[in-house]
């Protein structure tokens, strides 16, 4: 039977069959890494990626991939962000930050023509919030914020982390997140939030499942 690493091989190389040129928007985390490492055969085909973190930042580098500023990707010009998730739903909703890298996850994603989520069989679950949320909060904020979080039901806790923004994150235990569209946008009405970890309001489009029958594709 295939380990969790296999399968998180399987669908990084899945992936990569999606990479036709251009720019790509790359996430962050194991499963992103072995992405990385995939996209690095075929590094002569694109123009250079964008980064959602200083770490997938280096991994790039290190495999000499141009890594480009989101600043100079116009409308258009990057066709696929590819990611992994702590968590995601049959309708493509997820929750994501379990490696701190939620900000800029969402704003290269949402630069994307198409997000293209590769998970082990373990993500997928009917309902989010067992793996706790994710939430980065300005550091003079996080006390306010968590008082927040505790009104809608969340047990918070700071985590020992600085972002590469140079801010905070709460763990937000406890939430059975019925509608993430919803709790995604309360949350980031907190004064305070940078942004949560649930990605609804800009589900993935594309789901590659790494199971024990081979990898799964899923399409919104
Ligand atoms: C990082 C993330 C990751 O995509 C998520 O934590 C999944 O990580 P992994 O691929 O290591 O299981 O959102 O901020």
């Amino acid at each position: 039977m295939a380990t969790q690493d296999e399968l998180k091989q399987q669908v990084a190389k899945a992936a990569a069959e999606y990479v036709k040129g251009g720019i790509i928007g790359v996430g962050t985390g194991s499963t992103a890494n072995f992405f990385i490492d995939e996209l690095a055969k075929v590094k002569s085909k694109i123009d250079g990626a964008v980064a959602s973190s200083e770490a997938t930042a280096q991994r790039l580098r290190n495999h000499g991939i141009n890594v480009l500023d989101l600043n100079n990707v116009g409308p258009g010009e990057m066709q696929i962000y590819v990611d992994g998730a702590d968590e995601i739903t049959e309708h493509f909703h997820m929750l994501k930050g379990g490696g701190g890298a939620l900000t800029r996850e969402k704003v290269v994603a949402a630069v994307a023509e198409k997000f293209i989520c590769i998970c082990d069989a373990s993500k997928l679950v009917p309902v989010l919030g067992k793996f706790p949320l994710p939430v980065e909060v300005l550091p003079m904020a996080r006390s306010q914020v968590a008082r927040e979080l505790v009104k809608m039901g969340g047990q918070p806790r700071l985590r020992d982390f600085t972002t590469d923004n140079g801010n905070v994150i709460l763990d937000v235990h406890g939430l059975n997140i019925l509608d993430p569209v919803a709790m995604e946008a309360q949350i980031n009405q907190i004064v305070g939030v940078v942004t949560n970890g649930l990605f609804a309001a800009r589900p993935a489009d594309v789901l590659l499942l790494g199971t024990a029958d081979g990898v799964k594709t899923y399409t919104r």
